[in-house]
Order: C-alpha cells, then sequence, then structure tokens
C-alpha cells in the first residue's frame, strides 16, 4: 500500500507544510499518515513512501484514536442513554468509522449473512479506545451486545490477517511488508491464536473479517451508517440504560469512549 503523490501532497498541506511537518513530533506524523492511508488508501509496492510509518515503529501504541485530538478534535455531546448509531456519528473517530462501513457495505451488497455484516461493521471500532491487540479489545468490548460468533470472529481476525487463505482468496497484505518488515514472523501467541482460529468451526467467523476488511481500504465516500439500523437492530442487544452504564463487563469501555478525558 502507498500514499499517492497527490494524497501526500494533501497530507502534507494538512499538517501546515514542510516547515510545520518538522517541528512534528514522530508520533503525530505516523498517526497522521495511517490516517490518510486508512482514508485514502491505494495499493501499491512503494515500501520507500511508507518511511514516515518507521519513524513512528518506536510509538507505543496504548492509546486509542480518541484519546488523540488532531484524529478527534471534538467530544461532541452525547445522549444519557447512548446507542452503538450515537457512537458512530457522535464518537468514533471518521478513519475508523469510513473503515468499517465500507467494510460492512462490501458484506452487505456481497449477499453474505447478516451475521458477517454486523461483525464487518464493528469488527475495528476498538481501535478508537486501544491500538495494541486490538481484536482482543473488540471482542471484550462488543461481547455482551452480539451473538458469540461475532465476538468470536471478532478476536481471531487480528491473528489472520497475518495469514494467507488461498482457498478463500485471502493474501498476506501488502502493507504488513512495509509496517514489520518483509522477514516478519509473527509473535507465537499470534502464531497460536491463528492455529487455533484454523481448526475451529466458527474459522469463517473470523475469515470473512480479514477478506471484507479488504474493502474498507476502498476510495470513496462511505454509506451512512443509517443505512444499517435494521441489521444493527437484529444483530445488537442495545442495553436500555445506554452503553457505559449497563453495568455489563464492558461497560467500562464505553464510558472511557464516552468521556476520554475524565482525570481518573
Ligand atoms: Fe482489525
Ligand atoms: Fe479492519
Amino acid at each position: 500500500m502507498k500514499l499517492s503523490l497527490l494524497n501526500r501532497r494533501a497530507l502534507i498541506a494538512k499538517l501546515g507544510g514542510g516547515t510545520a511537518i518538522a517541528a512534528l513530533p514522530s508520533e503525530v506524523l505516523a498517526d497522521a499518515l495511517e490516517h490518510q492511508l486508512m482514508d485514502e488508501a491505494q495499493y501499491g509496492p512503494a515500501c520507500a513512501e511508507v518511511d514516515i510509518i518507521k519513524v513512528g515503529r518506536d510509538l507505543r501504541r496504548g492509546a486509542g484514536q480518541v484519546f488523540d485530538k488532531t484524529i478527534v478534535p471534538q467530544l461532541y455531546r452525547m445522549p444519557q442513554r447512548p446507542t452503538l448509531i450515537d457512537f458512530f456519528k457522535l464518537r468514533f473517530s471518521n478513519p475508523t468509522v469510513a473503515h468499517c462501513l465500507k467494510s460492512a457495505a462490501h458484506a452487505l451488497a456481497d449477499g453474505q449473512p447478516e451475521r458477517y455484516v454486523m461483525t464487518a461493521l464493528v469488527h475495528d471500532v476498538a481501535l478508537n479506545l486501544m491500538k495494541s491487540d486490538h481484536a482482543w479489545w473488540g471482542a471484550d468490548l462488543v461481547a455482551p451486545y452480539v451473538d458469540d460468533r461475532i465476538a468470536w470472529g471478532i478476536r481471531h481476525h487480528q491473528a489472520l490477517r497475518f495469514y494467507s487463505d488461498p482457498e478463500t482468496g485471502y493474501e498476506y497484505p501488502e502493507l504488513y511488508h512495509c509496517v514489520f518488515g518483509k522477514e516478519y514472523e509473527p509473535e507465537p501467541y499470534i502464531a497460536d491464536a491463528y492455529r487455533h482460529a484454523r481448526d475451529h468451526e466458527w474459522y469463517m467467523e473470523a475469515r470473512m473479517i480479514t477478506l471484507n476488511d479488504t474493502y474498507g481500504f476502498q476510495p470513496g465516500a462511505p454509506p451512512q451508517i443509517d443505512a444499517f439500523t435494521d441489521i444493527i437492530g437484529r444483530n445488537w442487544r442495545q442495553p436500555e440504560e445506554g452503553l457505559g452504564f449497563d453495568g455489563s463487563p464492558a461497560a467500562h469501555m464505553w464510558r472511557t469512549l464516552l468521556n476520554p478525558e475524565r482525570p481518573l
């Protein structure tokens, strides 16, 4: 995956020009590029153009996107009993919203089971909260509100992204060569998660995420979240008290998303 010359110029302009960029911390630059790629991704072999990612390799990625004011500049007022759709409209970052909506739109257009559409819709929303091991966080975030197969699929998609599956047409992402290096071997826990998923009867729940995921990087405007209202209604157990206030094992994660500025 490469950043086109046009998008590169747009990114430089967005960051305030060459002089302003020189003064920016490397982690800000790395995040800015990642979002630009997620927004306007194009496939290609130009690893040299993503050197900016390597600059950010030492970046600690514990914090998700809602903690970064360059990505989520404004924390819109949320309703007292927020729903999943409220989070899509008012809290999640634009890059994750666009990525998930495009991924789900492909699953829908492809005629996949509705459960796969729902899975695609929420497969990466945990990136708003946490980057490292986002699939495990993502599974825990949605588990109280979805079919067990959806949470299971989300938990394992991160590992499956590192392993091609010619039978389904899934290929190792070019971008990973740039980000992790050509000789990269996934860590043992990732390999273990992959083997576990590969032999599991729910394997396709996770594999379909990796297939639909590639469509989440296509250029163009995403559909609106409202296009998925009925599917969410049938596949998401919205708590009456609102996300964050239902006492579920994930409630604290939704509260953190609601107010990432809370001191304690
Ligand atoms: Fe993911
Ligand atoms: Fe994704």
